[in-house]
């Protein structure tokens, strides 16, 4: 199976217990004969330097710019936690990517360019590679029909379908601060591509595996 795996920056950050946990997690899946590319986030650390740049009135590309650095310094740290068992440098971009991954190794990136998210960069990755399935790693449990941080009659969803992903983003979107599972293009590139899509909470990497292996975890897109 070709697994396209986004971690969210917030999952990993500077964490040495989970970066270990998720290199065991990956090894495993490659020695079971999977193909895993890793799109990893910027998290607390991306959003310290781009709070820093705003002071100077740096401009949102520039802010954006400033963020993929910091999603690839990530990269480059599950990188060195996995070893040989990873293509030594983070690509930048998904054709990049699919050629590393001819050399066996699990593929770990960063972003790509300005004006989305590694998880956008996931799915378009997914889609490029023809992967059997996309998991995002997040620091929720799933999707829910609202933001649970701030509505507690919010309800986890097991299930729905990419086109009503779509609504629930563009109705949050609406709201100063939203906290959204995934970034628009992301559920638009779901939804166009109609690769099969866990969201779970990443942190516990084993449930990666669970999801690779057919079992209910987390919110399925289909
Ligand atoms: P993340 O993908 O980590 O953003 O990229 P996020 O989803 O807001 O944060 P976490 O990791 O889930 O907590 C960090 C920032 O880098 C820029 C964006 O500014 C993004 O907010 N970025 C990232 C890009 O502009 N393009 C990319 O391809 C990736």
């Amino acid at each position: 199976m070709i697994l396209v795996l986004s971690i969210g920056g917030s999952v990993l950050d500077h964490d040495r217990d989970r970066l270990s946990g998720y290199a065991g997690v990956l090894r495993d899946l490659v020695s079971s004969n999977h193909t895993v590319f890793v799109v990893v986030g910027g998290g607390a650390t991306a959003r310290d330097y781009i709070g820093m740049a705003r002071t100077f009135d740096a401009d949102e590309a520039f802010c954006d710019l400033i963020g993929i650095a910091v999603t690839r310094l990530n990269a480059r740290l599950l990188i060195a936690a996995l070893g040989s068992s990873a293509y030594p440098v983070p690509p930048e971009t998904q054709e990049d990517a699919s050629v590393a991954a001819l050399s066996g190794r699990i593929v770990v990136m960063g972003g790509t360019i300005p004006g989305h998210t590694t998880d956008a960069v996931a799915a378009i990755l997914a889609e490029y590679v023809h992967a059997d399935i996309l998991i995002d790693a997040t620091s929720t449990d799933g999707i829910y029909t609202k933001d649970p941080k701030k509505y507690p009659d919010a309800v986890k969803l097991d299930e729905l379908s990419p086109a009503r992903l779509v609504e629930i983003i563009a109705a949050e979107e609406m709201k100063a601060g939203a906290n959204l599972p995934l970034d628009m293009l992301a559920a638009k590139i779901i939804e166009r591509s109609g690769i099969p899509t866990v969201v779970l909470d990443g942190r516990e990497p084993g449930q990666v595996v669970d999801a690779v292996n057919g079992a209910r975890v987390g919110t399925c897109l289909r």
